[in-house]
Formats: structure tokens, C-alpha cells, sequence
């Protein structure tokens, strides 16, 4: 029915709600001052509450539910020009997704510096405490296409946009400190490897799969990288609880000019905490987006996500002091040999208002820097200074992408640039080109005094030539470190992944070579995946452990030669040496139904939600419970709609009618049975032990707290069992071989690291 004749009358009027355009003053929460990217983005948002529905030309539109036609049985007429626009813009609603990383979630926030850094950089951002630089952070997943599960197997990218009084600065990272590859002409080959395979476009955002495996095998230098995403750290509990890197080693450089080397590293306040795999795999069909989730709802809660940003210093005269060259991005610097300095910290605090306007949009680049930081000649640094701005030409569509709201500078922006699709900057002026008489020379070149950019005046005396350093070729000490360095716990993950992701591989040479190289960092670790594949370490390759053998057949080029280094181990790159606090704003699932004892509920909530933790309940059915007496609660998840894997801890609340309900429900067994599968905390209260019992659980597991009447107590000692993260004497050890105790070398031998050639 048609509303034309309202029109008229309204013409000049406000829609009749009380609605007003967002002004992002409410969005200036947690800053004393203004945040100067919020008052920069407000100018972009757009709220329809109280206006009127309006094309693009802003024509107010009285019909959106049916196109015009001849006749009210006849056809849509060409003339319609609003069904024209509608659709022509919805048609043309999707950018390619990035080719990498294309799984992400975005945040707004803060960085702080603690002290002023002016000893070893000039950067604007670093000097004064009592400065808010606005960020945006976005984490992502490698390997997996824009709607693929957050809990793949996989490296999570951390990309940091700081909004700096001097123009954008992008610490362009990663959760894990090392890369695959080291020279950047492998990035094609790598993430061609990777991702689904071309004939059949599977698998989804997993490595599990030939190509991959046959890329590594051929491909020593990503042994070091491959034990990190072997280990825990590839499925991330949260994005709130995973470190983060800057990977390369970059410059900082102070107001004299005086550069030294830095390392960047963010470290979570909330600890790092991983699920295992079994989980992960469960969370992928239950939630798949369970890290988008969290952040998001961890911002909502008010409970803002926090790390602090670290960094390695190193002067330049001890570059080459190393037994690893600090240009080769598959190396750490082992935080013994020199500590990570704390030097201010990140808080998010605000989910984006748009995901496509802002997470999808934003373009992070690794050359965006600001005067006081600079690069190394890390040939994958290099590399990935031309790559980012390319790929963004297409994903963006244009050279302006710039100038979209989530990516403009706070820093005023003027230049000779010009023109191209979409550019909404309105040039003034006769004048584009410089030098120019006819503008006075502006817009004009800043001196160094005035934070110009200059870039490092490094020395360079050297031939062009295609090939790598030397000092690049030891591939397997620090892989070595990293797995020695590891919890008995944590090697046998590792050796489980690598099971996995083998066993998934289809063609056996592929796994002999890869055996191969893991005998290259550990013989027993080899010997243990080996032997769930039911294969032997091969002693002889058909094909030589590198393929890159250089033209010219130079063996001292061959590459990997023969280990040297002992490298000891690094305790902090154990996850369990970096739990933090395993209690605060973890989810714990309460299995209740009606019926349930009030003061059990109650009791324990309190002595949680002290502790921090969240609480939801979970129930045989949705809508309310009634305990015995006379309490009311929400169910917040019915058994259908949640699963322990969701959930950090579960607590079963005691009450004979509540547990009567839930024994009617399969689920309720399942629920208890995963999460002690998956060594979580497990907690029951008086009659609740049935349901344990009734799942076949043992009731004297030190991650299993019950009792009956005193709930202070229970409560107590269910928080104290929380705060060890997992309980892991319970999983099995079934990677064990024969009489090899789970406990593996400590040190690197000389004999393990022996190259086959
Ligand atoms: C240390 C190694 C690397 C790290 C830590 C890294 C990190 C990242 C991160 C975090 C993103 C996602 C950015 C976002 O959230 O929008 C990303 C995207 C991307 N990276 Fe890298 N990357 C690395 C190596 C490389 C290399 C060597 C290349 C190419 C030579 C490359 C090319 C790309 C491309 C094309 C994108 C998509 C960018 C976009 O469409 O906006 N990366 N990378």
C-alpha cells in the first residue's frame, strides 16, 4: 500500500523518532582527553535512527517493498531507478578477500609508553607516558578463506595500527617469532603450498595435506617455525591470551642518530593459554567463531584485552656477535641472552561499529613507519615492503585507499599525489608538482628537526648477487632449542600434531622426508611420529635435504650444514612457564536444572566472579530454573546449544532434582566426560558427584574438586584447581615408544642435528 500521501507534509520534517546522528562522543570512553581516531572516524558514521529511507542521492523513498511496474501483474519497468540502485549496489558489495590472513577480527584502543624512550628512539609515540596513541589491532588466521573457522592449526597474525601525532605506524606481526622462509621470493610457493589445493580446493584453512608437507620437506629452513606450529601455540585459547612479534629485526634510531637493533614482542597481562586439539577441533563445528567472540565479548564485558609492548635491544657493534644472524627472520634472539625491556602497554578497548568499514578495510603495511624506527636488510622484510601496498591496489581497488576512514592518518596529509578511482580528497590549487614557485614551494620538505623521515644511512659495499648468507644455513639448533625447551606435556603435543598432520599426508615419500628432518632437530621426537605412522626414519634421501642446490654446485653452498650449536633451552618459551592469571574472565559452565540447591549455585558464582571468571549456566532446557528454595535463574545455554568445549571449567550444582533432570539427558554425561578429557577443571557439589560418576569420572583427580555443605570451601579449591590452566596427568601418553620415557633429551647432541645429504 502505497505511504505517498504522507509525503508532502513531511517534506521539511524529521522523522518522527527522537534518534540522533552518532556524534562518537560516547565512544570517547577510557581516554581523558578526546582520542583524536574517534573524533577522526565520527566524521564517517552514519546512524538512521529517526531518519527517513533515502536512495543514495538522497531522495527520500516512499515504496521499498515493491518495484514499479506496469500494471500490478505486469513487468518491472527500466525506469525504476531505485530498484536500479538497490540492486546494483548490493551487487556489487564484495572486495577479494586478502589473499593471506583473510580471517580477522579488529579492535579499537590505546598504547601507552611507560617511560620516555628517547635513549634509543626519537619516535614521537614513545616519549611521553601520559600520551593515549589510538590503535587498531587485527588478528587473524593464515591459511583459511574470510568465513573459515577460527580454530584452525595455523600462525595468527597480530597487526598493530598505531595513529601516531606523526603519521601511521603498522607493527605488522605475528603470534610466533619466526617465519617459514627467509627470503621473500618464497612467500608465493609457501602460501601456495598451504592453502586448499588447486585441483579440488581442499582442505579448509588446515595444513594437514600433500602439498604442504611436501613444500616443508623440501624446505629446511621452516624446521624452527614448524615446531612452533606443531605446539600449542597454533590454537590460541583466546587472541586476548597469545604473545605477540614483530618477527624481523627493525632499527631504532634516536635524536642523534644513533641506530641499534630491536625485536618487537607484545606479552599478553592474561597469560598464554592454549585448547588442545581435540577441542579445537570441536570448538571449529560448535562455535567457529569462537575467538571473534571473545574479543568481541571480552570489550563488551569490560573487560578490556591488555598487553604490554617489549622490546630487544642490541647495539649495532654486537650484530655479528650471535651464533645466528639477526637478519634471518626463522631466528629468535632467546630472551636469556637479552631480556625483554617492558616499555608500555596496549589496552582494547572498543569493537569496531562496522566490520567491513573498519576489520575489513583496514590496510596494514609494513612500511609504514615514523622517523625514529627503520629496517634491516631482512631479505623477508625486504620483500614484504613491496608486497602489502601491491596487494592492497587490488583488494582496495585504487591508489586511495588511504583515504578510507579506518586508514587515514591522524597526522594532516599533504602531498602532490592526485587523482585516481574513488579519491575523496578535494586538492585545491593550481599546484601539483614540486619544486614550484607558484605555491611557494608547499606543500615543503620537513628537516629532521621537524620529524622529517630520513632513512638509515646504512653502508653497503657489496656485489649484486643472488644467494644467501652463510650465516643462514644452520636450520635446526634453534628448532632443537625450541622443542627442548618444551614441558614433557608439550613435546608430546607436538609430536601428536605431527602425527596429525602427517598421517593426513597422502604420499609416503613426503613423510619419509619429513621424518627425516625432524631427526635433524630431535632423534626421539622423530622416532615418536615415525611410529605413528608406522614408518622408519629413512637413513638415505633420493633427493638431496635441500633442493636448492646453487647453480655454480658449490657444496660449501649446500645447504643445511652441519650443526654446530648448542643453544641449551629457553624456559620462557614454554607455555606453562607463562600461565598468568588462568582465572580471570575464563568462562565456567554451571550444569543446572530445576531444582537445584540455591545456596550451592549461589556460593559458588560468588566465590568465581570474585576471582574474575564468568559464569553461565547450562541447562536441560532454555527459559528459567527454580531451585529448591526458591531461587530463579536464567538458563543461559540449553545441552543443545552448548558444549564444555566452549567453557574453561564446569561446576555441577548440586540439588537431587537438578541432577535427576540433567542424568535425563545424554549430554549432560558428555559434557562432564569432555571436559576431563580435555583436562579441565571439574567441579561438584553435593548430589552433582552423581552425575560424575554417572559419566564414569574419578572423583579423586586433582582437577576434580566435590563436597557437600561447605561451598566457601569448594568454591576455594575449585578457583586454586582453575589456576593451573589444565590438569594434564590425565591424558594419555600413548606417544610413548616402547621403554623411552616421555621425558625427552634436554640437551642437543651433536649426533642428533647430523645432516643427511
Ligand atoms: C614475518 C613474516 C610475515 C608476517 C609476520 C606477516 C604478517 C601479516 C599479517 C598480520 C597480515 C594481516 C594483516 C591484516 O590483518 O590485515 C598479513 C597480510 C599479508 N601479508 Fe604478511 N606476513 C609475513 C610475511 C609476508 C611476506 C613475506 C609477504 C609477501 C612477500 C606477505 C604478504 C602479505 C599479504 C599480501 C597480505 C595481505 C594484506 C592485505 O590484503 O591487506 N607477508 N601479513
Amino acid at each position: 500500500m502505497s505511504t505517498r500521501k504522507n509525503d508532502k507534509a513531511n517534506k521539511s520534517k524529521k522523522a518522527p523518532t527522537n534518534g540522533s546522528r552518532a556524534n562518537g562522543s560516547r565512544r570517547n570512553a577510557g581516554y581523558g582527553a578526546v582520542d583524536p581516531k574517534i573524533e577522526d572516524l565520527a566524521k564517517n558514521m552514519e546512524e538512521s535512527a529517526g531518519e527517513f529511507l533515502t536512495s543514495d542521492q538522497g531522495i527520500r523513498i516512499n515504496d521499498n517493498q515493491n518495484s514499479l511496474k506496469a500494471g500490478n501483474r505486469g513487468p518491472s519497468l527500466l525506469e525504476d531507478f531505485l530498484l536500479r540502485e538497490k540492486i546494483t549496489h548490493f551487487d556489487h558489495e564484495r572486495i577479494p578477500e586478502r589473499v593471506v590472513h583473510a580471517r580477522g577480527s579488529g579492535a579499537h584502543g590505546y598504547f601507552q609508553v611507560y617511560e620516555p624512550m628517547s635513549q634509543y628512539t626519537k619516535a614521537g609515540f614513545l616519549q611521553d607516558p601520559s600520551v593515549r596513541t589510538p590503535v587498531f589491532v587485527r588478528f587473524s588466521t593464515v591459511q583459511g578463506s574470510r568465513g573459515s573457522t577460527d580454530l584452525a592449526r595455523d600462525v595468527r597474525g597480530f597487526a598493530v595500527k598505531f595513529y601516531t601525532q606523526e603519521g601511521n605506524f603498522d607493527l605488522v606481526g605475528n603470534n610466533i617469532p619466526v617465519f617459514f622462509i627467509q627470503d621473500a621470493i618464497k612467500f608465493p610457493d609457501v602460501v601456495h603450498a598451504v592453502k586448499p589445493e588447486p585441483h579440488n580446493e581442499m582442505p579448509q584453512a588446515a595444513s594437514a595435506h600433500d602439498t604442504f608437507w611436501d613444500f616443508i620437506s623440501l624446505t629446511p629452513e621452516s624446521m624452527h617455525m614448524i615446531m612452533w606450529v606443531m605446539s600449542d601455540r597454533a590454537i590460541p585459547r583466546s587472541y586476548r591470551m597469545m604473545e605477540g612479534f614483530g618477527v624481523h629485526t627493525f632499527r631504532l634510531i634516536n635524536e642523534a642518530g644513533k641506530a641499534r637493533f630491536v625485536k618487537f614482542h607484545w606479552k599478553p597481562l592474561l597469560g598464554l593459554h592454549a585448547v588442545v586439539w581435540d577441542e579445537a577441533q570441536k570448538i571449529s563445528g560448535k562455535d567457529p567463531d569462537f575467538h571473534r567472540r571473545d574479543l568481541w565479548e571480552a570489550i563488551e564485558n569490560g573487560d578490556y584485552p591488555e598487553w604490554e609492548l617489549g622490546v630487544q635491544i642490541v647495539e649495532e657493534k654486537d650484530e655479528l656477535s650471535f651464533d645466528f644472524d639477526l637478519l634471518d627472520p626463522t631466528k629468535i634472539i632467546p630472551e636469556e641472552i637479552v631480556p625483554v625491556q617492558r616499555i608500555g602497554k596496549m589496552t582494547l578497548n572498543r569493537n569496531p561499529d562496522n566490520f567491513f568499514a573498519e576489520t575489513e578495510q583496514v590496510a596494514f603495511h609494513l612500511g609504514n613507519i615514523v622517523p625514529g624506527i627503520d629496517f634491516t636488510n631482512d631479505p623477508l622484510l625486504q620483500g614484504r615492503l613491496f608486497s602489502y601496498l601491491d596487494t592492497q591496489l587490488t583488494r582496495l581497488g585504487g591508489p586511495n585507499f588511504h583515504e578510507i576512514p579506518i586508514n587515514r592518518s591522524i597526522a594532516p596529509v599533504h602531498n602532490n599525489n592526485r587523482d585516481g578511482f574513488m579519491r575523496q580528497t578535494i586538492n585545491r590549487g593550481q599546484v601539483s608538482y614540486d619544486p614550484n614557485t607558484l605555491r611557494g614551494g608547499c606543500p615543503f620538505q620537513a628537516g629532521m628537526d621537524m620529524s622529517g623521515f630520513t632513512s638509515y644511512a646504512e653502508r653497503i659495499d657489496a656485489q649484486k648477487i643472488r644467494e644467501r648468507s652463510a650465516s643462514f644455513f644452520d636450520h635446526f639448533s634453534q628448532a632443537a632449542m625450541f622443542f627442548n625447551s618444551q614441558s614433557d606435556v608439550e613435546q608430546n603435543h607436538i609430536v601428536k600434531a605431527l602425527r596429525f598432520e602427517l598421517g593426513k599426508v597422502e604420499t609416503i615419500p613426503i613423510r619419509e622426508r619429513m621424518l627425516a628432518l625432524l631427526a635433524q632437530v630431535d632423534k626421539t621426537l622423530a622416532k615418536k611420529v615415525a611410529d605413528g605412522l608406522g614408518l622408519t626414519i629413512p637413513t638415505k634421501l633420493d633427493l638431496p635435504l635441500n633442493m636448492h642446490v646453487p647453480a655454480d654446485g658449490d657444496p660449501k653452498k649446500f645447504q643445511p650444514k652441519r650443526t654446530k650449536v648448542d643453544m641449551g633451552v629457553s624456559p620462557v618459551l614454554s607455555m606453562l612457564n607463562n600461565l598468568g592469571d588462568a582465572v580471570k574472565t575464563r568462562k565456567v559452565a554451571f550444569l543446572v536444572g530445576d531444582g537445584f540447591d540455591d545456596m550451592s549455585l549461589l556460593e559458588m558464582k560468588q566465590a568465581l566472579l570474585t576471582a574474575g571468571a564468568k559464569v553461565m549456566t547450562v541447562a536441560p532446557h532454555l527459559g528459567v530454573l527454580m531451585g529448591q528454595d526458591g531461587e530463579v535463574v536464567k538458563a543461559d545455554h540449553s545441552l543443545l546449544t552448548a558444549s564444555s568445549v566452549l567453557f574453561d571449567a564446569v561446576y555441577v550444582v548440586g540439588g537431587q532434582a537438578s541432577i535427576e533432570s540433567l542424568l535425563r539427558e545424554n549430554e549432560s554425561t558428555n559434557f562432564v566426560l569432555e571436559a576431563y578429557r580435555h583436562c579441565k577443571t571439574i567441579g561438584a557439589a553435593g548430589a552433582g558427584v552423581e552425575l560424575l560418576r554417572a559419566a564414569g569420572l574419578p572423583t579423586e583427580d586433582p582437577g576434580v574438586v566435590v563436597g557437600d555443605g561447605d561451598i566457601k570451601t569448594l568454591g576455594a579449591e575449585f578457583v586454586e584447581a582453575m589456576r593451573l590452566h589444565r590438569h594434564w596427568g590425565r591424558e594419555s601418553t600413548e606417544t610413548q615408544t616402547g621403554e623411552q620415557p616421555l621425558m625427552i633429551n634436554r640437551t642437543v647432541t651433536q649426533e642428533s642435528t647430523e645432516s643427511v645429504q
